[in-house]
């Protein structure tokens, strides 16, 4: 089976997703039967090219690397803009992985909607679009007979949402609690260690884990989204991100972590989400936990979730958070999982 991707954003996630299409497209194909192929690659930064052929991933990467532009590509239609891309290409799937906005979601809300109306499947590392209007999009997706899949926004290719809502179908999860946002546990981690908040704040941007706006990490936003996202996908919540209480890291100081590390306890950032009466209430803050707790020992860029189940008590998963081929590798499985729904749709009647 071919899916023929529109790729709408070529930075840190676009590029690490081509990178294991670079390397791993033969063995997909063999495999998983499926040949991934990227036709149309547009960001607003690094230019657009179109070729129904296919483009070639290990050209693309190249022409960033040496140029900065996927513009000099050779051959296809150049200057196409990022909606364009969307409905003029002949492509299966729109794999958006533009920038979050937390307060507009855009441009990725207009790109997913534009999508889903243009009847393509939508995979997505996006926050915005999914923490803003996930009930809209959903529909939306619906209505057009397409998946909106969003393995990546939370715990990037750590199976977060599909672990919910796939491999524990039939459990009711009834709250979560995670350490979801990479950057501030890279700082904290590293202020265990002595080093400076801001000093850990610069190396955390020059690895890719912040956000493009850090402050959406350090306040708490960036997991108040991912918390929302959960609420709202598997506990069945209708979240807003001013829903959730929230206090960001900003306060912590390196003498608060000392002390904490010499009672035997670390400060994490804590995102949790729990049934409250006949509603969810969520709340992100940082708090100091024994080191025998699951979540005291992620640190670095690590991320974990634990969600309590009916049947299971508590699973919990551990894995990166962020990182371009740690994001990529969920828009592969979210592809994987669309050409699966594609085969069964396409399959005998049961
Ligand atoms: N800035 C985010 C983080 C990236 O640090 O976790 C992944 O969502």
């Amino acid at each position: 089976m071919e899916l023929r991707i529109a790729l709408i954003g070529f930075g840190n996630v676009g590029q690490g997703f081509v990178k294991i299409l670079a390397r791993k497209s033969p063995l997909l194909a063999e495999r998983y039967g499926v040949d991934l192929r990227v036709v149309a690659v547009s960001d607003r930064s690094k230019g657009s090219v179109y070729d129904p052929g296919g483009l070639d991933p290990s050209a693309l990467l190249s022409l960033i690397e040496e140029e900065g532009s996927v513009s000099g590509y050779p051959g296809g239609v150049k200057g196409m803009g990022s909606l364009a891309t969307i409905r003029e290409t002949d492509s299966d799937v729109v794999v958006e992985v533009t920038p979050t906005d937390l307060e507009t979601g855009e441009p990725g809300l207009s790109h997913i909607r534009a999508a889903l109306e243009a009847g393509k499947h939508v995979i997505t590392s996006n926050k915005g679009p999914i923490a803003l209007a996930y009930g809209e999009l959903s529909s939306l997706a619906r209505e057009s007979g397409v998946e909106l899949r969003f393995e990546g926004t939370v715990l990037s290719g750590t199976p977060a949402i599909s672990l919910a809502t796939e491999a524990l179908a039939g459990a009711e999860v009834l709250g979560v609690e995670g350490v979801l946002n990479g950057t501030t546990n890279f700082i904290l981690t590293r202020m265990e260690e002595g080093v400076d908040y801001e000093d850990a704040l610069r190396e955390a941007q020059r690895l890719g884990y912040a956000e493009a706006d850090p402050t959406a990490d350090v306040d708490g936003w960036d997991a108040a989204a991912k918390l929302v996202i959960l609420a709202n996908v598997v506990m069945g919540a209708d979240l807003s991100l001013g829903d959730v209480e929230r206090e960001g890291i900003g306060g912590v100081t390196r003498e608060a972590v000392a002390r904490a590390s010499a009672y035997g306890r670390r400060v994490r950032l804590l995102a949790s989400a729990w049934r409250s009466g006949g509603a969810v209430a969520a709340r992100v803050a940082p708090a100091e936990i024994p080191l025998s707790h699951p979540l005291a020992s992620v640190s670095g860029v690590t991320n974990a979730l634990t969600l309590r189940t009916d049947h299971l008590g508590d699973v919990t998963i551990v894995g990166p958070g962020a990182g371009g081929v740690e994001t990529g590798q969920a828009l592969l499985s979210d592809l994987l999982a669309v050409a699966r729904s594609l085969r069964a749709r396409s399959g005998p009647p049961l």
